[in-house]
């Protein structure tokens, strides 16, 4: 049906002081996008009482029409940009995720004077420089809040709670999937494929779920964070990503053997040489409040030279978790746009960014190290392995040898598990590929990053 066009602005552009109304349309319904659609429709008359003006959706776009909706009274269309050449829409909620054709929408709703919400972390992690340059231009609010720990108001404290912090580190669980995955697997053995498939099934998992387990959508959200940590320009493709994919049920048992839980994290360092990135399968010491955030859950744990350790938990994935960060983008711009306030908190958090910072390799990085080491069952295996590490400059600080394995071909091999000191990645490859050319090591080594926060945090 088409719309009401009495509460229509018709004026095509949202900077309009004392709107008393602003006009939603949604492009995509799915997880995101259904979800958003149905908690504006549930909750109109508390969120006109809290924000004195009204959301409306206006207008919806999708492939199909999902009879789970009810539109009946709002404008459909098929085609997304119908919806953003549409004058009567203030803000677009652009929830179809991917880049095309999410990347020319949301530049044509900049270039028609629309706001923007989107919880599209691949699109903002990609072409946010872009996409921001584009709003500042049109003097619109480009709003992400939900791209990044789904529910968490993680932007919002990192841009505006913490702006009077120097962050020195961030680290978090920030995908949902991986972290059900790597959950399920440690509490009931269940195995990777079979809990994909229920993330799947509960619109947890990305279109492609190898961005999930591969890390790919944890070095999206990562590079969101980076930057708003410490004012740098979006810059994904240097992020160091490792998936979850080979993390083995042993080395789930080991790791709590030795009193850690796996998971996996995304960090972000300032260092003295630079900013680090990276994403994959970390250690993390059980007593940690993080290490025992399990199931869809995300967190993040955030360091600020003035306020401490902070850290930050909620669902991360999602239809209401996200819709409730959607709404939340929604309240900002309706808020400001049109005010004094309009444009004064900057998308990445800084007014001006840094370019004096170089973003380290993973060679560069230091941290600790858990091993599982495949050997022979023969005298003397324990003390070359411990005499290649002596060698390399590198401690041991902990150390389990589990029972024999007997293999199908009737070979008889040993699990070496160990944890080592703090040392270079750089000198870690040697040492590994040493232990690896060792006769009596008979498989590639495992080895696992260990974080212990520089001994802060939650
Ligand atoms: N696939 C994502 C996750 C969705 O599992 O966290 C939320 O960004």
């Amino acid at each position: 049906m088409k719309q009401d066009s009495a509460l229509s602005t018709g004026t095509g552009v949202s900077a309009v002081a004392n709107k008393k109304q602003f006009n939603i349309g949604i492009c995509g319904m799915g997880t995101v996008g259904g979800g958003t659609f149905t908690l504006l429709q549930n909750k109109q008359e508390e969120i006109t009482r809290r924000l004195g003006k009204v959301l409306k959706v206006t207008h919806v776009a999708s492939r199909r029409q999902n009879p789970a909706f009810d539109t009946s009274n709002i404008r459909f269309s098929t085609d997304v940009f119908v919806l953003a050449e549409d004058p009567s829409v203030d803000i677009l909620v652009e929830a179809m995720g991917g880049m095309e054709p999410a990347f020319p929408l949301i530049m044509r709703a900049i270039e028609n004077g629309k706001h923007v919400v989107t919880a599209n972390k691949a699109l903002i992690a990609v072409h946010g420089n872009e996409i921001f340059a584009a709003a500042k231009r049109k003097g619109v609010t480009v709003a992400y809040e939900s791209a990044v720990a789904g529910g968490i108001p993680i932007i919002k404290a990192l841009r505006e709670g913490l702006a009077a912090n120097s962050i020195q580190w961030l680290a978090g669980i920030i995908n949902g999937t991986g972290n059900f995955i790597l959950t399920e697997m440690a509490q009931k053995g269940r195995s990777f494929p079979d809990v994909l498939k229920e993330a799947q099934a509960l619109g947890y998992a990305e279109a492609d779920p190898t961005f999930d387990v591969e890390g790919i959508d944890a070095a999206h959200k990562l590079t969101i964070l980076a930057s708003n940590a410490f004012g740098i320009a979006l810059q994904f493709e240097k992020v160091y990503t490792e998936g979850i994919s080979k993390i083995t049920i042993a080395d789930v048992n080991y790791a709590n053997e030795l009193g850690y839980r796996i998971k996996h994290l995304g960090i972000a360092r300032m260092s003295e040489k630079g900013i680090e990135m990276r994403v994959h399968p970390t250690l993390i010491s059980d007593q940690r409040l993080i290490a025992n955030v399990n199931g869809v859950m995300n967190a993040v744990v955030v360091k600020g030279d003035s306020v401490g350790s902070t850290l930050y938990y909620g669902a991360g994935a999602g239809a209401k978790a996200t819709a409730s960060s959607v709404v939340a983008d929604l309240f900002d711009i309706a808020r400001n746009s049109g005010t004094a306030n309009a444009g004064t908190v900057p998308p990445l958090a800084f007014n001006s960014l840094r370019t004096d910072v170089p973003i380290l390799g993973i060679d560069d990085i230091e941290c600790e190290y858990y091993l599982r080491i495949s050997a022979q069952d023969k005298i003397g295996v324990m003390a070359q392995i411990s005499q290649v590490l002596m060698n390399h400059g590198i401690n041991i600080e902990a150390l389990i040898q589990k029972e024999p394995d007997h293999n199908a071909t009737g070979d008889v091999t040993v699990p070496v598990v160990l944890l080592t000191g703090k040392v270079q990645e750089r000198q870690m490859n040697k040492a590994t590929a040493a232990i690896e050319a060792l006769e009596q090591v008979v498989d590639k080594v495992t080895r696992i990053r260990v974080e212990l926060f520089d001994g802060d945090g939650n």
